[in-house]
């Protein structure tokens, strides 16, 4: 399990102090060994398919938890992608500000979302991707930061973007406990190899995918489910389909 937490504060620290009126009783550490001995965890894999990028990434926040429910778009970079291949960033996460996911030519093709039982933060990890046929184009690289601690994030790129790296911060609340993170990806362009222009698709607006309400059964503390949508654009038609999967953990 790739968590490792930094013991000391951050700058941003001062976002957490007086969120959350929670009061824990264990402390920070406690949790990260907890955590890597496999327990007090729910994983939920929010991978997309070979030769799809993560198109947008959505935080809502329930009540008295940092996360009350996950949405991944996936979307195709480009019409073929040769040979795609994907792995789990590496392990241990620090969180303390420097890239530790997902380098040079790679594109994040999705999350595994770790719930943290104690504290209830939501730690992601990155999928990278990588192909021969997409370069990223560095010098259009952003970093941006999705979310405050404790705050709902929704993020979306265009089609000729991709996600490229991570960075996170954890956050402690005054008493050392690990509350929730901060995430920081860049976001970058890309085009095939060779200097092609990616026009795939621009000649399409964007696909809106609506999939509906959704609760999950067990009603109690996991009501809100993590979503997992694929967004499939017909190139000729410009049409859009959108399979909606709902995890309820
Ligand atoms: C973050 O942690 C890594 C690995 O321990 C270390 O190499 C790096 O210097 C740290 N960066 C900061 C900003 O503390
Ligand atoms: C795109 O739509 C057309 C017309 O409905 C269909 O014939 C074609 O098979 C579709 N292409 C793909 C890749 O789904």
């Amino acid at each position: 399990m790739p968590v490792r937490s930094t013991a000391s504060r951050t700058t941003l620290e001062m976002c957490v102090s007086g969120w959350s009126a929670v009061k824990y009783v264990f402390i920070g550490v406690w949790i990260i060994f907890t955590v890597a001995a496999g327990q007090n965890f729910k994983d939920h894999p929010l991978v997309c398919e070979d030769g799809y990028k993560v198109s947008s990434i959505k935080r809502g926040i329930a009540e008295g938890k940092n996360v009350g429910s996950l949405t991944v778009e996936c979307e195709r970079l480009i019409s073929t992608v040769r040979n795609p291949t994907c792995k789990k960033s590496s392990s241990p996460y620090v969180c303390n500000g420097t890239v530790e996911a997902c380098h040079s030519d790679s594109w994040i093709g999705g999350f595994i979302g770790y719930e943290l039982d104690v504290g209830g933060a939501l730690l992601l990890q990155p999928i990278c991707c990588r192909s021969d046929d997409v370069k990223v184009i560095e010098q259009t690289c952003k970093s941006v930061t999705l979310n405050v601690a404790g705050g709902d994030f929704d993020r979306s790129i265009k089609r000729n973007q991709l996600f490229h790296s991570l960075k996170c911060w954890s956050q402690q609340d005054l008493n050392g406990v690990l509350q929730d993170f901060v995430w920081q990806p860049s976001v970058c362009e890309f085009a095939l190899s060779g200097g092609r222009p990616n026009r795939d698709g621009s000649q399409c607006s964007e696909c809106n995918c609506d999939c509906g309400p959704f609760t999950c059964p067990d009603g109690g503390v996991h009501r809100r489910p993590f979503k997992l949508i694929h967004k499939r654009l017909n190139l000729s038609t410009c049409q859009c389909r959108c399979d909606c999967i709902f995890k309820c953990m």
